[in-house]
């Protein structure tokens, strides 16, 4: 997860939203003071040149992963014994784009773990009864040794090290640990300490709130971090602070305090997650329905342009370096569903038009409803599977897969709370569109809205689509993307389909996303 408890934060912005959201699509299609109209019939037409010209690069890894730190050898395997099923499921990726997700292996639990050389297994997590984080984390040799061999040939990682044990000699171990075993061309960048802005939480108790604060954390990492390894590149930042509310931990606060004198310093990173179930009452303020409204995604995440620019001032990376629909492991119902999967592509692509670089999408083992998969078996009648959020992946990576530097530009002018539209350049060139038609259908009425989307003002009539769908916002399973879909063993199965149209309109229902591209391009 992350979030032990981070029900303050958030709640005040949750609530807002909520009541902002809480009104029926009827009564937000009245509403003049937002961009919030739902039509049926959309014709895409906008300034092509002019998008070029603002449009901000895309990641070819722009939706990644971050695994909680206790799960590691869950997902990748052990040495000599992969994950086969994880494995697969990267390489699908890779196949595409030719690079699987980046690996982040932190979250709460990388600020318990301690490296141990010559321990007789690559992890050893321990846990209380009763929770799924683990209390004790022991992690040897074998560990770098299955991250070496374990992925796809083009698997990258961030590592994560122990800050919240306030003891340099813990992360200077890990790291010995690391240079030692870890082949070095698979790190992006290590990254020292998971939120530290809740380090005063009573549940962890790792500092005082007497002492702890921004000015504290930048003299302790500019203290360390030259200790740790001046050639080694580091993710900083990893603070959970909403940049909407009052906290001073956050980026713009960490650069006044000169973070530019740390030179290992090349990626900053935010957590984020739009809502949580910490709380009982937190948990009541969550809909799906908030979370497929894209004029809130947007109105939300506006508020990182901030620590964004932050990051580029120090000429730094930008990464959501840990993020998800639900904190605390998200939500059955909400974080594993068709709804969760357009809210993640859209929240990703936006990112990027504000120019973030990555996000890296949480995931855990058993309760984490918003995990891509389930890496492994918990039972007899529980096997390894997919999630709806899987897909995202597949469908970022078909979006760049065919050119060299891709760009974006979204069409704020045209879109809707219920529909999307960014426009994929390579230079000066529109190369394809992305449509999301995020309108809530749980399944209940009879006949699935359906909006027509004419896209011959910019690609011209002949066109091709890819279409990601699935029955409802609500469905857990059943999803396809261009007809396909991921069987047990992670494989990609069934036909791929480019659907064709010569009216350069598209027929899209509820609760789909689409790439578009002129026909022969
Ligand atoms: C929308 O377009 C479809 C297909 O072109 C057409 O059948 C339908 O009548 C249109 N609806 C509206 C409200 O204009
Ligand atoms: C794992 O760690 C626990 C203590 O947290 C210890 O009791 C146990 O023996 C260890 N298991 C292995 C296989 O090292
Ligand atoms: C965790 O490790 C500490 C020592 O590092 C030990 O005292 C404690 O018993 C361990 N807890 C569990 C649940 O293994
Ligand atoms: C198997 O695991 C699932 C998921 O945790 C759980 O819902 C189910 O009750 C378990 N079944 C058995 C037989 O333990
Ligand atoms: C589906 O949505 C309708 C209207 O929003 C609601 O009344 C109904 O309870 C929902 N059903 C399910 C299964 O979520
Ligand atoms: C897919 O989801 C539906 C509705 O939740 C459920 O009834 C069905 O058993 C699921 N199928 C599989 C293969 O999990």
């Amino acid at each position: 997860m992350s979030r032990l408890n981070f029900a303050t934060s958030v709640a005040f912005a949750i609530a807002s939203l909520h009541s902002f959201v809480s009104a029926t699509s009827s009564e937000l299609s009245r509403r003049s003071d937002q961009v919030v109209l739902s039509t049926s019939n959309i014709s895409v037409s906008f300034d092509v040149p002019a998008g070029a010209k603002l449009a901000m690069p895309l990641d070819r890894q722009l939706i990644s992963m971050s695994i909680e730190f206790c799960y590691a050898t869950d997902f990748i395997g052990t040495p000599g014994s992969p994950n086969t099923f994880s494995k697969q499921l990267l390489q699908n990726v890779q196949d595409k784009s030719g690079l699987p997700p980046i690996l982040r292996i932190g979250g709460n639990t990388q600020d318990i773990a301690k490296f141990c050389e010559n321990c007789p297994v690559a992890m050893n997590s321990t846990y209380k009864a009763g929770s799924t984080e683990a209390v004790n984390v022991t992690f040897s040799k074998g560990l770098f040794k299955a991250m070496n061999e374990n992925g796809p040939s083009n698997q990258n990682y961030i590592f994560g090290l122990n800050l919240g044990q306030d003891d340099v000699e813990i992360p200077k171990a890990e790291l010995a640990g690391a240079l030692k075993y870890l082949d070095q061309s698979k790190l992006i960048a290590y990254e020292l300490g998971n939120e530290p802005d809740h380090y005063i939480w009573p549940q962890v108790n790792y500092r005082s709130p007497a002492t702890w604060t921004m000015a504290a954390y930048v003299k302790q990492t500019l203290d360390w971090l030259p200790q740790l390894a001046s050639g080694k590149r580091f993710q900083y930042g990893s603070s959970a602070a909403n940049p909407a509310t009052v906290s001073e931990f956050t980026m713009v606060q960490a650069v006044k305090w000169g973070i530019s004198k740390i030179k290992q310093i090349k990626i900053i990173s935010s957590h984020s997650y739009m809502g949580d179930r910490c709380t009982p009452a937190n948990e009541a303020l969550l809909s799906l329905e908030t979370y497929v409204n894209h004029m809130n995604t947007v109105q939300y995440y506006s508020s990182y342009l901030g620590e964004i620019a932050a990051a580029k001032s120090i000429g730094a990376t930008y990464h959501m370096g840990e993020t998800n629909t639900v904190a605390c492991h998200g939500k059955d119902g909400l974080s594993n569903t068709m709804g969760a999967l357009l809210w993640m592509i859209d929240y990703a692509f936006y990112m990027a038009t504000l120019g973030a670089d990555r996000l890296f999408f949480h995931n855990g083992k058993g309760d984490f409803f918003y995990s891509m998969w389930e890496p492994v078996a918990l039972n007899e009648s529980y096997a390894a599977h997919i999630n709806p959020q899987y897909y995202s992946m597949l469908f970022a990576a078909d979006v760049v897969s065919d050119i060299k530097t891709p760009s974006i530009h979204r069409i704020a002018g045209l879109d809707t709370y219920d529909l999307a539209h960014y426009a994929i350049y390579s230079g000066s060139k529109i190369q394809k569109m992305v449509i999301l038609n995020t309108h809530y259908h749980n399944g209940t009425t009879e006949t699935r809205p359906a909006k027509y989307v004419d896209l011959s003002p910019v690609l011209g009539r002949n066109i091709q689509v890819k279409r990601l769908t699935s029955a409802n916002t609500i469905a857990k399973n059943g999803t396809t993307w261009g007809g396909q879909s991921v069987n047990s063993a992670g494989k990609l199965v069934g036909e791929e389909v480019w659907e064709e149209s010569q009216s350069g309109v598209v027929r899209m229902f509820a609760s789909e996303a689409i790439i578009v591209k002129a026909k022969g391009r």
